[in-house]
């Protein structure tokens, strides 16, 4: 069995003698974010759904983890075309997570125990059961409550082709034809997104002022900041301009799209950022912009605007030392200019687990961890990755939620794989997830993975995180600052020091001998003795 150098931690994270972020000025720069997907994290009344109930009594957990903020992904009042993020109503929670008293009691435990709330913001589209779209509807063309969406007469003699071309991220056409309320064919809507997931019209004031009234409620509720969901695409180019070729999934975050990173979009973060520092405490707001560098992402993170974006760009990275050496100064040279700190991020709810994505591999996917929380800046944890879970790649069809699984006939249908709710316990309905089933089928081997399976064993994954997360709040030096300094290294290997500390990660397949032992190793990914030998796919922290 792998043992790591360092003892493993005893899993709370106060056993380290270090406090949580509680108010410390500029928490969110080198933080640790955890993702807690809801409908997948715990189930609290037994339905196979989980909820706020269940996510609540869990908090214990993600504070012994050792994590400083928890995101979690929409859980408002959704038909659930997208797994929420169709919101029919900002201000309220649906019924199958629970209500704003659940919202408000996981808020304050969450304080409690030294943990930040960041709630998901869905102000690109409402869901097409929102008051304003089915108001829209209802009025017919002509009325001043269309302009709310985007609603344009249809081209052809007869209106029966879309406004312009236009295609949904989830396939077909980005436009709907409606119907009249007498029946008759009538306008097009825009959806970027599923037809149910209409774009709202930003340049309509009513909407401006929405925004800022739901992100008030949610700030005097307590939450800690905001994760803006398609932060790059509110504003449209003026006249929805056609993209004049059909290529258009192939060129999104590679070119300017006349629907993403318009230059718009900046003056409502201006105003957003008013907002959050009226309350103070040092809110943030998490921009999820795909845009075409990481030049054009920093501009949504200069000083009067948000945080934090993802950083998709080291998300998409391949394991190869001289790639990733390429991105991560790309990304640190990026955020330089605006001052924000960089982000790193391997896993979310919409991509492949990295576990599967990067090759198959535990090793490489824990290797691939102690990279990441060994940069500068503030690193996302999405539910699952402490516990080694793979992407589950055989789910049956009839099972499976996700709208682009759909559209694509099932071609590029992934995202339910990434979803599947996680175990708690090696046995038991759902392996603890909850007291019933599951909605998406969890594998056999899962019980092996629970987290009651993995604590305690030194060997495990959950414990590897939980030891580098302490180890990264005994020595804040590790994840400040905006630079990391090279080292020489052999071929497919990276070296760089950060402050105390070198890392040393070896992409390679098999083993490589270091030149010099850098130190003393403190924490490994993997088998590794101390020697100058350092076994493929394995990360080393080691200090001086
Ligand atoms: C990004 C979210 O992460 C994804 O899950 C969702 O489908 C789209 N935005 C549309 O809201």
């Amino acid at each position: 069995m792998t043992q790591y150098l360092a003892a493993p931690a005893t899993g709370t994270a106060t056993a380290t003698g270090t406090p949580a972020t509680g108010d410390r000025p500029g928490w969110w720069r080198d933080a640790v974010i955890y993702q807690v997907y809801p409908r997948s994290f715990a189930d609290g009344n037994g339905d196979g759904m989980g909820d706020l109930a269940g996510i609540r009594s869990r908090l214990p957990y993600l504070a012994g983890l050792g994590v400083d903020a928890v995101w979690l992904s929409p859980f408002y009042a959704s038909p659930q075309a997208d797994a929420g993020y169709d919101v029919a109503d900002y201000r309220a929670i649906d019924p199958m997570f629970g209500d704003l008293h659940d919202a408000d009691a996981l808020i304050r435990d969450a304080h409690d125990l030294g943990l930040r709330i960041i709630v998901d913001l869905v102000p690109n589209h409402s869901s097409d059961q929102h008051e304003w779209f089915q108001r829209a509807l209802r009025e017919g063309p002509g009325s001043p409550l269309r302009d709310r969406y985007h609603f344009r007469p249809g081209k052809g003699e007869h209106g029966e082709e879309p406004p312009n071309d236009w295609e949904s991220i989830f396939g077909g056409p980005a436009w709907t034809r409606t119907k009249n309320p007498d029946g008759s064919h009538g306008e097009w809507y825009l959806h970027l997104f599923a037809p149910e997931q209409p774009d709202f019209n930003w340049n309509n004031q009513a909407v401006r002022d929405e925004f800022r009234s739901v992100l008030r409620f949610w700030l005097d509720m307590g939450v800690d900041g905001f994760r803006i969901d398609v932060a790059h695409g509110l504003v449209k180019a003026d006249g929805l301009p056609d993209m004049g070729h059909g290529e258009q999934l192939k060129l999104l975050g590679n070119q300017v799209l006349p629907f993403f990173d318009q230059d718009g979009v900046h003056e409502i973060y201006r105003s957003w950022r008013k907002i959050l520092e009226e309350y103070g405490g040092d809110r943030i707001g998490v921009a999820e912009a795909w845009t075409p560098s990481a030049e054009r992402t920093a501009l949504y993170l200069r000083p009067d605007e948000l945080h934090q974006a993802f950083n998709f760009h080291y998300l998409n990275a391949e394991w190869d030392a001289a790639g990733l050496r390429q991105v991560i100064d790309e990304s640190l040279d990026s955020m330089r200019p605006v001052g924000a700190a960089t982000t790193w991020v391997l896993s979310n709810h919409d991509v492949v687990r990295h576990l599967t994505r990067l090759g198959g591999s535990a090793d490489r996917a824990r290797a691939a961890t102690l990279l990441m929380l060994a940069l500068p800046g503030s690193a996302y944890v999405y539910q699952g990755e402490e516990l080694g879970l793979p992407e589950v790649l055989d789910l049956p069809d009839e099972v499976r939620q996700d709208p682009s699984f759909f559209k694509n006939n099932g071609q590029d249908g992934m995202r339910d794989g990434c979803r599947v709710p996680i175990p708690w316990t090696a046995e038991g309905p759902s392996y603890g997830f909850g007291t019933g089933g599951s909605w998406l089928p969890q594998p056999e081997q899962w019980a092996g993975l629970s987290i009651e399976s993995q604590t305690g064993d030194p060997g495990s994954t959950l414990e590897l995180y939980r030891r580098t997360l302490a180890v990264r709040r005994d020595h804040p030096d590790l994840g400040a600052g905006d630079a990391v300094e090279w080292l020489d290294a052999p071929e497919g290997v990276l070296a760089f020091r950060r402050g105390a500390f070198t890392c040393t990660v070896n992409t390679n397949a098999e083993p490589v001998e270091l030149a010099t032992v850098p130190g003393q190793a403190l924490l490994s990914s993997g088998d590794y003795d101390g020697s100058g030998a350092l076994p493929a796919d394995t990360t080393v922290w080691w200090t001086a």
